[in-house]
């Protein structure tokens, strides 16, 4: 069953939304080589505390930490550890938290300084597909026609979408109904009705879909190893229209005045 949110509730999940984009945004300023992944999940955990929010990702079916960092061919899920970001590398942050009750869900893929031309495209990619699906976030449409306009952005680039995970409906749980995922064909699922609350995120990579766990039962790479990226927000479809609440404010300001790129 989906749950449909009112103006109110919708305003609770802006909050714990803004929190999320606050964080990771001091955490894409504190990323360059030699720092140790763990050190922006101490950060990430310490400064939602310091904001009254708690971590939604510790302890969700076990995951041990607040923050997942995926390095590379990594997709999502990497455990913070003394890993050392390196020059040239690529770095998926994804970050939760729920604040009186309501959940925010956010990530983002950050070159950390020099990287190569495939990896910037890669990146960029996983935020056009994210601004393609959002497009069709309207009253009256249907639920995958979100999926298919990411999966067209993505495919179109000569890169993969992957299948194993999917986007999700969000609220007083992490994840609601329905499941989003970032491919398929237009025309099905639920009609798109005012109160939808989702986290959309497109993961992608560079190579083939498939998707390998590593041994730690939760790190999730590219089968081939190619390099992946994430990127994702906690949207709303008002009566406004739609509605990013996760957006960090830099970047809101960007997009008002046309500056951003992808829109
Ligand atoms: N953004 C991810 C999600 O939607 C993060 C979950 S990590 C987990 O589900 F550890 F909490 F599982
Ligand atoms: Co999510």
């Amino acid at each position: 069953m989906i749950i449909y949110k009112s103006e109110a509730e919708i305003e609770m999940m802006r909050q714990s939304s803004q929190i999320v984009a606050r964080i990771l945004s001091e955490l894409k300023d504190m990323i360059r080589p030699g720092l140790e992944t763990r050190e922006l999940d101490k950060y990430a955990e310490s400064r939602a505390r310091e904001l009254g929010a708690v971590p939604a990702f510790k302890g969700y079916r076990g995951y041990p930490s607040s923050l997942c960092v995926s390095v590379n061919e990594e997709i999502v899920h990497g455990i913070p550890s003394s890993r050392r970001l390196q020059e040239g590398d690529i770095v998926s942050l994804d970050f939760g938290v729920v604040y009186e009750g309501f959940y925010g869900d956010a990530a983002l893929t950050v070159p950390v300084g020099q990287v190569s031309e495939l990896a910037l495209r890669l990146i960029e990619v996983a935020k056009s597909a994210f601004y393609r699906g959002l497009e069709k976030l309207k009253v009256g449409n249907r639920l995958s026609d979100v999926s298919a306009a990411i999966q067209q952005e993505v495919e179109k680039a000569g890169f993969s979408v992957i299948r194993a995970f999917v986007g999700h409906g969000i609220g007083r749980s992490l994840h609601e109904e329905p499941q989003l995922p970032n491919f398929g064909l237009p025309g099905h699922g639920p009609r798109l009705k005012k109160g939808l609350t989702l986290a959309i995120e497109p993961m992608i990579a560079a190579g083939h879909w498939e998707v390998e766990v590593l041994n730690d039962g939760w790190t999730a790479t590219t089968q081939d190893r190619s390099l992946s990226a994430h990127y994702e927000h906690t949207v709303a479809l008002t009566d406004h229209g739609v509605e990013i609440l996760s957006l960090d404010s830099r970047e809101a300001s960007n997009l008002k005045t046309g500056s951003a790129v992808n829109a």
